[in-house]
């Protein structure tokens, strides 16, 4: 058994301590769960072992010897691999997946001056059969961009093995993986710990920290909180030292009551063969939750009520009357507003401040004649800063800089400003952590409150039965079942989504 022992580590950013005096130890031939709220630590504590951030101040040891952590490169020669948060920045999409399993040796030797393509899809298919993964990926010659998220991690995770890694850090693994995907990976994270090797994850969600851990270790505001046998622990617990309080209540859900008004009507939707002869009714004041797998269709379902991409067939009735979006903004003009999924892609100027990408989505509310009225939009940003519990040093803060689980607020932030009349929410609790997400239902729950419609993307059952009204079930583009809130039962979700029945 080897541990990997990290000693008072402290990492500063200009204004944030990002890390605070950290000492926590890992073991081969476990698997350890990393969890805190958004913005505690967890991707820096990783970045920092993995040798992103060699600023850092601490000693980390492997066994009794002490290494510096340089470079990722000099990291994985100790054997030490992360897989981050968003896998998809380590690959490189255009390449194939050979070309990304070796991508190491063939920019950082001159081994393959002389390379034969073959040679490489030769040692690429070795290398998968070594870790057993060759069925996962069958063929070596596909470019990255093609695959799947879970496919992209096995290629990850392969790369680790090949370099006889002993310990392999996941940064959220699962946030974006699809239910099936989810038990796969877990069935290789035991098959990873068989092996002897030590494994470390951070994810948000407890009951899939509950399912494969061995031990649970807590960080709160860049501080060492403590670590707990998962055996001698409970959920509320580790709540409670994440938080730093109890949680009161996970579903804290404002009164409403959906109207008999239909505000939007959707009649025969076909798209491609990703949305089926999709037909439904949104009531004015009602959450209508779209639950499905990965790839049910439900984030082109929305594409399609949003203007981002046009039905083949179908009609939108908006309040009555027949509408055609050619594009986002006339579905925005008519008071219907996305809150997309994929923050990093779709929803962020990376490069700019909290408060203007608020203030973007709102320029109606802080503008003076053509000009933005700086003070309006940071006052703006205040507010949503504190209410959705933004963790930044202050709304001039880049976004770039911001954990995962903050930029996915600071989306959510701009639109909820917004004096719309229905909201799209795509699965905007992924990667948030169990307070903040609390607080988004208790949001969404008020906007319903007030009269908004809301439909509401997600791959989750508690969400599916805490907050909606109704759902409308997905399965392969169809709409395959529907149930009101007292028909709401786990089983049967399930069962419809996974094609097991039909109605
Ligand atoms: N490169 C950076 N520059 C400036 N500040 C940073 C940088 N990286 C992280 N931070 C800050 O350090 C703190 C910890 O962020 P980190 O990404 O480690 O959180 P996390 O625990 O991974 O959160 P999440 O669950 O949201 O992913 C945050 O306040 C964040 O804004
Ligand atoms: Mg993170």
């Amino acid at each position: 058994m080897d541990t990997l022992r990290i000693k008072d580590i402290t990492l500063d950013f200009p204004g944030v301590r990002a890390l605070d005096n950290v000492s926590m130890s890992f073991k081969t031939g476990e698997v350890h769960a990393l969890v805190g709220a958004n913005g505690a630590g967890k991707s820096s504590l990783f970045k920092t072992i993995s040798g992103i951030y060699p600023h850092y101040r601490g000693k980390i040891y492997l066994g009794d010897k002490e290494i510096k952590a340089k470079s990722p490169h000099e990291m994985l020669k100790e054997g030490i691999y992360c897989i981050y948060q968003e896998v998809d920045t380590s690959l490189v999409p255009e390449l194939t997946i050979a070309e990304n399993l070796l991508l190491y040796e063939i920019v950082n030797t001159k081994k393959f001056n002389t390379f034969s393509w073959q040679t490489i899809y030769d040692r690429a298919k070795n290398i998968l059969k070594d870790v057993g993964f060759e069925k996962e990926l069958p063929n070596v010659k596909e470019k990255v961009a093609n695959i799947s998220v879970a496919q992209r991690q096995i290629i990850a995770i392969a790369r680790a093995l090949a370099s006889n890694a002993s310990f392999i850090l996941f940064d959220e693994p699962t946030s974006s993986l699809s239910s099936k995907d989810v038990e796969k990976l877990k069935a290789i994270i035991r098959g990873l710990k068989e092996k002897d090797l030590g494994i470390v994850f951070v994810s948000h969600r407890l009951e899939e920290v509950f399912d494969i851990s061995d031990r649970i270790s807590v960080l709160r505001d860049g501080k060492y909180i403590g670590t707990k046998e998962k055996d001698k622990t409970s959920p509320e617990e580790i709540v409670s030292m994440m938080l730093g309080h109890s949680l009161e209540e996970q579903f804290p859900i404002a009164p409403h009551t959906s109207e008999d008004e239909t505000v939007l009507k959707v009649e025969g939707l076909w798209y491609k063969n990703k949305v089926r002869d999709v037909s439904f009714e949104l009531k004015r004041g009602e959450i209508l939750g779209i639950y499905g797998l990965v790839g049910a269709g439900k984030t082109e379902l929305l594409h399609l009520l949003y203007g981002n991409i046009k039905p083949d067939k179908g009609k939108i009735i908006l309040k009555g009357k027949n509408v055609r979006f050619h594009i986002p903004k006339d579905a925005v003009k008519r008071g219907i507003f996305l809150i997309p999924e994929e923050r990093r892609k779709q929803g962020l100027f990376l490069e700019k401040t909290i408060a203007f990408n608020i203030g973007i989505a709102n320029l109606d509310r802080i503008s003076k004649g053509i000009f933005v009225d700086k003070e309006r939009e940071i006052e703006l940003a205040r507010t949503m800063k504190e209410e959705l519990k933004i963790v930044a040093s202050s709304v001039l803060q880049f976004v770039d800089f911001l954990s995962g689980g903050n930029q996915q607020k600071v989306v959510v932030g701009r639109w909820i400003q917004k004096k719309g009349d229905i909201y799209f929410f795509d699965e905007p609790t992924k990667g948030i952590d169990v307070g903040a997400k609390s607080e988004m239902y208790r949001i969404i729950s008020e906007l319903a409150k007030m009269g908004k419609s809301i439909l509401f993307i997600t791959p989750e059952i508690p969400e599916v039965m805490g907050l909606c009204d109704r759902v409308l079930v997905m399965f392969d583009g169809s709409i395959v079942a529907q149930m009101r809130k007292d028909e709401m039962d786990p089983k049967r979700l399930l069962a419809y989504a996974t094609g097991g029945s039909k109605e």
